[in-house]
This record gives structure tokens, C-alpha cells and sequence, in this order.
């Protein structure tokens, strides 16, 4: 609900359980007056303390008065060069060459339904399911106009936020920096939760007092990287799982990101987040506008877990647009760790085949299937099918998989070339690269300049040719290096500030082209494993490979990290052999499956290797997740124990939204003797329910909840255990 009230000028929106407030006042300054648990409309200015401060100036519109000052006041959109010296959320570079922004109110517009952005990804909902609103901003020297967008879906706590700066002058105006978000708190007694990782261990939790000055996180990589992740938390410092004041903040963005958090000098906090300003200039003429990326808050009053599941389900039904919404999702066996480079098209319909036998649906043809492609030398860049290694192509592979009862799904890496291809040789400056200068590579390839629509429309025709030359109903969309050595070919040099934005408005594009052409195709997005894990990709792939790195206890940190802001549906997990490829840990089959189907599952090994006792673990596993797939991608999700804390277990749970089903997943450490476990507690049952147990013993959910489940004994190491619960009348 947004409501605005004329006399206070302020703007109030409430969601269930929050409310977030701003007001233009009589110097029409647009301040920020309140975000947090829901409260009654009323003047939350009341609170704002106005004092002479020394070195904080004051602006000229508010004459003489000292206690006046942008340096200290809570801002909606903070500005630079005239006051604030806070983070800015804006900066211009004006035809004069100053680098000041200074905004004041000018309008508003409260619309039914939620905004859409032009070429972005966004939170989608219809005139029952969101409300917009519309401030509008103006620096009348620089001749721009700011709008600031909300959209309010309040089921979810779900606030969202975009920008867009229009040029309304007579000169070009380049904007140096346009963040997505800004928002101001009146302390700062606040931890800052960033989540960090790299290849092969993404999105670790890393959480610390919010200090004096600016703490950030975010990437220079070109894609929203492995080693930071555009989503971060603000909470009060005894903010847990259950209880206590957080704010998760996501940017829906799969580039080049910055969110930081500031501690200013008069204890009030700030946190910005947008596209980074490394190498961000973008030119505006006269009439042009600019539309920074959407970013999503979250305001729990009640802990982390609930902040996560209000992301959890407004991901679910306002973001991802996947053709199996709400439905099953087919299991998949993917050949890469299987047969890497080295496959037939015999071999790949005998794991297909063994596959099959035991409940598998889908078959995922990985890398290596196109141009000249027997290693990661050679080949990116020519999409057409290696009939050396595919006799006939796929119109006489993929019949042979979909006799076998299983839909086809082929990997991609469209933004990438190699050096050696036939697509590089005749067009070299289709790679990003500076003139003078040897690019980087990055597993021996280059990026191609997706800033560029012939380049775009070139790989579009090589794929829309594959993927119509049979049945293909899944995508994997991967790309496997960090942008280096940005510079378009077709652009002039005052306008290079603009190809990293470009590059994923390219990506954007293409995904979106391919989701028109195809809507029944699944596209799930990779980089190297988990390195574009963001909201942005979301929108249009709505799996996402989690991580490369498939043991079973590091997928455990993994996924739990990835679960502060997304859905497990949304996180590709599969089984795969032992000793594991990436560390060398041997993890029980059984305990594999209970990690990957917490997630997009299915297998990546060769199951014809696999013993007549392991495939009838096999087919038990891919039967309960069948059987309980709604409750494990649909389900609310509660995080009961910490991997990166000492304890003898890792243990979650999925409770259905009407509380009559749960799923309790269970993992145990390293193994000891006399290793008792206490009770289980679990959470997010119906305390006036009694659940069975396993078909077994009969408890009360406030038992449960209370006391706990004592757990069976478990010997050896990496073990696991899963708890069906089920209510009864
Ligand atoms: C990346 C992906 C893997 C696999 C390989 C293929 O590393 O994350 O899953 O597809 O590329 O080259």
C-alpha cells in the first residue's frame, strides 16, 4: 500500500510487516524517514534531530540556518559536490565540467501494478499484485531529472528500487555514477553481511560490525563474480536466524557491481548500491535517459530466516520466469564430469541410456560438441555441431535420447571465442581489446564485444539454427572468464565508459531473444560454476549452476551461503562420482543425493560405472525427489544449523506453506566416538499439529519446535539422514 499524504509530504509505503517512509519538506529535499518493522502513518520527520555542525554546510535555499545540513540529514537519493559528503548515490559531469549533483523534489505519480524497465531484468506483478511509485527529482541547473521508482509488494516485505536520469538540458551530460539504491539509517549500530567466495567455493557468509568510513563490496570482473555477490544484509548486531532487525538488499545485476556501506562521522549509516563507477561514464544527450538496474529490499523484523524466505518466495513467483513455474522439475544427467572432452555419440546415449533405467529425464549434452572442441583450446565461437564427433548433427542424436523416454538439453557459451576459430579469424575485432595491446586471456579465450548487435545477431543465427534443428528443451548458458581489456571497436573513445553496461544489456538481449523464440526451453546460467549468481540472471535463467565444486560438504557451505537470498530451485546441484573431481573427498552416495536435491537436481557421472547396489540407491533417491519435489523447491526454508560453525551436523528444512509437510535434511561431520547428537529443533511447523515422522512415531509440532527430535545414530563420516514429516488430524 503507498500512501501520501499532502500536508506532511510524505510518502509511506507498508508491507505486511514494514513500513518505509520519505517526505519532501520545505526546502524540497526528499529525506528518508523511516524503514522498519510496520508502524501507523504518521510523521516520521519528528525523529530527524537538526543541529550546527561544524563543517557540514548548510544549503543556500535554507538562508541562514546552521542546523540545516545535506551532510547529516537522512536522503532518499544522495547527491555530491553540495553538502553531503557521505556515499553519493549520483554524480554528473556537466558541459561545464563540474562534478556536483544536487536534487530537489518535483512530483510524484502513484500507478496500480509494478514499473517494468526496459532491457532489464525486474520484479514483475500486475495491478493485485504490486503498486508503483513515482518520485521525480530535478537539478534545475544541470537541466536532469531524476526518478526514483518503488514498486510494493507487500505479501512479500518486498520493496524495490530503480533510477532513471533524464537529460532535459541543451548540452550532454555524462554520469559518472548512478547507483540503484540508496538508503540511510539514523545509527549505524549495524552489521554489514557481504558474501564472498571464489571459483569452486562461492558466496560465504562474512559478517562484521558496521566501522567508521566505507566498507564494500563488489567486482570488476564484468559479471557479478564468484567473489563477491550483489546481494548484502544490514542487521542489528543480535540479529539470528529467528529473531531481530535485518535488511537484505539484492541488486537484480550481472555485471559490474559496488555495494557499500558507510559508518559516518555522526553515527548514522548508509548503505549504496548500484553498478560500480570503475569505468562507468555514460554520456547522455539532450533528451536521453538512463536507466540504472533494479535493486530489492527485504526488511525482516524477525531474524535472518525470515528475510531469506520473503526473498525466497517473491524470487519465486515475481522473478524467475521458468516454463516449469511451480511445477516439477525433470531430473537431468549432464555428461561434463563424466566424459569431459571425450565423447561419442554412442557413448552419450549409453549414460543416457543407463540414465533412464533409473527414473533420469532429461539429458544434458555439455561442452564439446561443436566447432573443433577436444579441449578448452579451440572452437568458442563456432556454434555448429561437430559431425566428427555427431554424426548427422542433433537431428540424429537427440531422436535417440527421446526414445529413450528423456527431453535434450545442450551447454552453450555465447559470449566467448577462442583464438583459434573460424569465428575469431574472420573477425577479430569482434573481441573485446584494447588497440596496442595483448588482451588477457582467461581459460585460453577471449570475450566477444556482446556491446555490439552484429555480433550479437551473428551468434543469435549460429544458435537459433542448433536449437531449432531438434527438440532442445534446456540450455546451459555458461561463460567462463572475467572481463578484461574493455574496449569496443565500435565506439568513440569518449564513450568506452560504457561497454561494461553494454555488455550485459548484450547478454540481456540475447537471453531475452532466446526466451521469446523459446519459451518451453529451461536456460540454466553458469560462470564457471556460481560466478553470475544474481537476480539479474534470474530473470531469465531460473536455475543458475551453483558452483562447480560438487562434493557433497563443501556444496553444504555452498548452498547454505546461496540461501541468504535465493530459492533452492534456483540452485543447480547433482550428484556426482567419488572421490570428488574438485577436492578428493569421498562422501556416501546417499548423503550426495540429500545435498543435491536441495537444489535444480540431477547427476554429472557416468551411472553405467556405478554397482547394481548404488543404482538402487539411485532410483530411491530420484523417487523421493520426485515424490518431494514441491516441498523441497516450493517449500519455505529454515536454516537450523551454521557449516561454517564447529557442530557434529549441517541440518535445514523445508516446510510446505500450508505447514502440513517438512522435510528435514540432515549431514553429519567427520565422525567420533561417543558422538550423541542432542535433540533436533526444528522450526516453522504448526505448533498445534502432530506430525508422523518418517511414517514412525506421531509428535506435536510445538513438540518438535520446543524439545526437539532425537536423532538415530549415525556411524562413519559424512552421513546423512532425512526426516519426512507429515501432519495428522
Ligand atoms: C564450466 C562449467 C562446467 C562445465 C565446463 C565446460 O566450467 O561450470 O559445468 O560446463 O565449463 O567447459
Amino acid at each position: 500500500m503507498i500512501i501520501h499524504n499532502q500536508q506532511t509530504m510524505t510518502f509511506t509505503l507498508h508491507t505486511r510487516s514494514t513500513t518505509y517512509q520519505m517526505k519532501a519538506d520545505g526546502y524540497q529535499t526528499l529525506l528518508h524517514t523511516y524503514y522498519g518493522p510496520r508502524i501507523r502513518d504518521c510523521d516520521m520527520s519528528c525523529l530527524i534531530p537538526y543541529a550546527d555542525m561544524g563543517f557540514s554546510p548548510n544549503p543556500h535555499a535554507a538562508g541562514n540556518r546552521r542546523d540545516y545540513s545535506l551532510d547529516f540529514l537522512p536522503q532518499e537519493y544522495s547527491t555530491c559536490g553540495v553538502g553531503d559528503f557521505r556515499l553519493p548515490s549520483l554524480e554528473l559531469e556537466l558541459p561545464g565540467g563540474s562534478h556536483t549533483a544536487s536534487l530537489r523534489f518535483a512530483g510524484w505519480e502513484i500507478r496500480k501494478g509494478k514499473y517494468t524497465l526496459p532491457g532489464l531484468p525486474a520484479f514483475y506483478g500486475t495491478a493485485e499484485e504490486a503498486d508503483t511509485l513515482v518520485l521525480t527529482l530535478e537539478d534545475a541547473a544541470a537541466g536532469v531529472a531524476v526518478e526514483l521508482y518503488y514498486g510494493v509488494f507487500e505479501e512479500f516485505d518486498l520493496i524495490t528500487r530503480a533510477v532513471r536520469v533524464i537529460n532535459q538540458g541543451s548540452g550532454n551530460v555524462v554520469l559518472c555514477r548512478c547507483a540503484s539504491l540508496c538508503l540511510d539509517f539514523p545509527h549505524a549500530n549495524l552489521d554489514f553481511v557481504t558474501f564472498h567466495g571464489r571459483h569452486t567455493l562461492e558466496r560465504c557468509p562474512e559478517r562484521a560490525p558496521l566501522r567508521h568510513g566505507v566498507q564494500a563490496a563488489g567486482s570488476t570482473r564484468g559479471a557479478s563474480s564468484h567473489q563477491q555477490n550483489p546481494f548484502v544484509i544490514l542487521c542489528e548486531p543480535d540479529a539470528t536466524e529467528d529473531a531481530g532487525l535485518c535488511y537484505g538488499a539484492m541488486l537484480l545485476y550481472s555485471g559490474n557491481f559496488e555495494a557499500a556501506a558507510e559508518r559516518s562521522q555522526y553515527e548514522s549509516g548508509r548503505l549504496v548500491m548500484g553498478i560500480h563507477p570503475y569505468h562507468f561514464r555514460w554520456t547522455l544527450a539532450p533528451g536521453e535517459d538512463f536507466t540504472a538496474p533494479e535493486a530489492a529490499l527485504v526488511c525482516s523484523p524477525n531474524g535472518l530466516g525470515q528475510m531469506s524466505r520473503q526473498f525466497h518466495r517473491a524470487i519465486l513467483d515475481h522473478l524467475r520466469r521458468d516454463p516449469f513455474q511451480h511445477k516439477r522439475k525433470p531430473v537431468l544427467v549432464n555428461n561434463w564430469e563424466a566424459t569431459y572432452f571425450d565423447f561419442t555419440a554412442e557413448k552419450l546415449v549409453n549414460i543416457a541410456k543407463e540414465a533412464s533405467s533409473l527414473g533420469v529425464e532429461l539429458f544434458v549434452m555439455d561442452d564439446g560438441w561443436f566447432g573443433v572442441r577436444d579441449d578448452d583450446n579451440s572452437g568458442l565461437g563456432d556454434w555448429q555441431v561437430n559431425e566428427k564427433k555427431l554424426p548427422g548433427g542433433l537431428g540424429a542424436l537427440v531422436p535417440q535420447i527421446n526414445r529413450l523416454g528423456m527431453s535434450f538439453g545442450i551447454w552453450v557459451e555465447p559470449e566467448m571465442v577462442n583464438e583459434d576459430s573460424a569465428l575469431y579469424r574472420q573477425h577479430p575485432d569482434w573481441a573485446l581489446r584494447v588497440p596496442g595491446r595483448e588482451p588477457a586471456r582467461g581459460r585460453n579465450q577471449l570475450v566477444l564485444d556482446f556491446s555490439r548487435q552484429e555480433v550479437r545477431d551473428h551468434i543469435y543465427s549460429q544458435l537459433k539454427a542448433v536449437l531449432s534443428s531438434a527438440p532442445v528443451t534446456y540450455v546451459k548458458w555458461d561463460m567462463n572468464r572475467s572481463l578484461t581489456d574493455v574496449w569496443s571497436a565500435a565506439l568513440p573513445a569518449g564513450r568506452q565508459g560504457e561497454v561494461y553496461h553494454r555488455f550485459v544489456l548484450g547478454v540481456y538481449d540475447l537471453l531475452e531473444r532466446i526466451r521469446q523464440d523459446y519459451p518451453h526451453i529451461l536456460i540454466e546460467g553458469c560462470c564457471g560454476g556460481g560466478g553470475r549468481f544474481d537476480g539479474g540472471m534470474l530473470y531469465y535463467t531460473p536455475q543458475i549452476w551453483c558452483s562447480d565444486n560438487t562434493d557433497a560438504i563443501d556444496r553444504l557451505r555452498i548452498q547454505y551461503g546461496t540461501s541468504f537470498c535465493y530459492p533452492v530451485c534456483a540452485m543447480g546441484a547433482h550428484v556426482s562420482a567419488v572421490p570428488n573431481e574438485q577436492n578428493g573427498r569421498v562422501t556416501p552416495l546417499e548423503t550426495r543425493g540429500v545435498v543435491a536435491m536441495s537444489g535444480a537436481f540431477g547427476y554429472e557421472m557416468d551411472l553405467g560405472k556405478c554397482t547394481e547396489e548404488e543404482r538402487e540407491i539411485i532410483r530411491g533417491q530420484i523417487e523421493t525427489y520426485k515424490a518431494r519435489c514441491n516441498l523441497l523447491h516450493y517449500g519455505d526454508y529454515y536454516r537450523l544449523s551454521d557449516p561454517f560453525q564447529p557442530g557434529p551436523f549441517t541440518a535445514w528444512e523445508q516446510v510446505s506453506r500450508d505447514k502440513r509437510e517438512a522435510l528435514v535434511s540432515l549431514v553429519t561431520g567427520c565422525a567420533s566416538t561417543g558422538n550423541v547428537f542432542p535433540p533436533l529443533r526444528l522450526k516453522g511447523l504448526d505448533p498445534a499439529l502432530q506430525y508422523r515422522v518418517n511414517g514412525g512415531g506421531l509428535y506435536g509440532g510445538d513438540v518438535l519446535m520446543n524439545a526437539g527430535y532425537l536423532l538415530p545414530p549415525m556411524r562413519g563420516d559424512y552421513q546423512s539422514v532425512q526426516l519426512y514429516l507429515q501432519a495428522e488430524e
